[in-house]
């Protein structure tokens, strides 16, 4: 059984108080907060543990390089990969795409094929492929999604094609909640011999990831928002299109044989890990997400969509607020304006009450554009949010809604 008050215990944040204020954070879909056992396995490895990995012949070396493929291991074990050297370390998810637009893309893509995208892709999966399809003239197209912020099955069959070439598209909109048919997107895609790269940031922190099951052929998330350090994220993708993509960057730990005329690369995923690794973080990440799975995936799950479900049902019960996704397949993440304050001023009220929520684009400007806003206020649910903070931002907001 999942305890909200115990998991509540093993984050120190909570208890810091803001503005004088209990405090009351709702900006994971941003950055996760970090269980103690996080904080204590990152100051245990540069205490007592650290040296660098895969150089040394002697023990804290070898020791180290077996916590950091350890960690390797447990990503394998989240997302149920088949080996883990179908995980390659990076520096966030924005990075993993990039490796995959300017490795992958670069090689595998011309000037007559079709890659497809969505409205609801963050920043960093939208900008990489662009910037490709201005260098290589590939035809870059935007599946829609619907008014209720669901993914619009009609329009991406619409543009599926022989053409396509790769499928790019998010688990869970950091905007919207909605969360995206991935199997069946996949599966369609497969059918016409498209590639399908997931942008899972927001869906690993809310939903199994089975990446056999799903069958996608990239996958992309970042440790700081499941519940680990920032400076690691993580690329995953089937062995055989890794060992096809050439290095994203090049020096030290990536290669095999290097002369003053020529070098040859090692095998993935070393050949996309050049330099020393973000070693304590991969150990930390692993550590959250051993620590998320110690609590069990699913009861995590079933007791965020009961918390998502109350949310979105008080959250909409406030007259004047307007959310962005209405849809049912949602998880805890919420959109809104309210009518007539500024979201700017929200925000700076909400924060006087020791609420934490981010305001602005969310890096998806043109998916809030698309909804017909600028800017907007996100509440976003993590594992230790309670009912009683959805009351607390609820109450705030009507608190506040008297002001103007
Ligand atoms: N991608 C993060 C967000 O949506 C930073 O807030």
């Amino acid at each position: 059984m999942f305890d909200v008050e115990k998991v509540r215990q093993d984050f120190p944040i909570f208890k810091v108080t803001i503005n004088g204020k209990p405090n009351t954070f709702l900006d994971t879909a941003a950055s996760a907060q970090k269980p103690q056992c996080v904080i204590d396995r990152i100051i245990k490895t540069y205490g007592s543990e650290y040296a660098n990995v895969h150089r040394g012949s002697y023990l804290l070396s070898e020791e180290i390089t077996s916590a950091y493929e350890n960690a390797r291991q447990i990503v394998q074990k989240f997302i149920n990969a088949k080996q883990k050297e179908d995980i390659v370390f990076t520096r966030n998810a924005t990075e993993a795409i990039n490796l995959t637009a300017f490795t992958w893309g670069r090689k595998f893509l011309t000037k007559i094929d079709e890659v497809i995208i969505s409205e609801a892709e963050h920043h960093a999966n939208l900008v990489p492929w662009q910037v490709l399809r201005d260098e290589i003239g590939f035809e870059l197209k935007i599946c829609r999604v619907n008014d209720d912020g669901s993914f619009d099955w009609d329009d991406f069959c619409s543009k599926l094609s022989g053409k396509t070439k790769l499928v790019a598209i998010t688990g869970m909109s950091n905007v919207l909640g909605t969360i995206f048919p991935i199997k069946d997107i996949i599966a369609s895609a497969h059918r016409i011999g498209a590639k399908v790269l997931i942008d899972a940031c927001q869906y690993a922190v809310h939903q199994k990831i089975d990446v056999q099951d799903l069958d996608c052929d990239f996958l992309a998330f970042s440790g700081h928002k499941t519940y680990g350090p920032t400076g690691i994220g993580v690329l995953y993708a089937k062995y055989d299109i890794l060992s096809a993509m050439p290095p994203y960057q090049y020096g030290g730990d990536m290669v095999n044989v290097v002369t003053y005329n020529s070098t040859t690369f090692d095998e993935p995923p070393a050949r996309f890990e050049a330099g020393t690794p973000a070693i304590v973080q991969a150990i930390g990440m692993g550590e959250a997400l051993q620590y998320m799975m110690n609590l069990g995936i699913d009861n995590i799950k079933a007791y965020e969509d009961d918390l998502a479900e109350y949310a979105f049902g008080k959250l909409n019960k406030i007259e004047g607020l307007k959310m962005l996704g209405t849809h049912q397949s949602r998880s805890g993440i919420y959109s809104f304006v309210i009518e007539g304050i500024h979201p700017q001023d929200l925000a700076f009220i909400l924060d006087k009450e020791g609420l934490s929520l981010r305001v602005g684009h969310h890096c998806a400007a043109p998916l809030i554009r698309r909804m017909g806003y600028e800017s907007v206020l996100r509440a976003s649910l993590g594992m230790y949010n309670t009912k009683e903070d959805i009351d607390i931002l609820c109450n705030a907001l009507q608190k506040a809604k008297t002001f103007f």
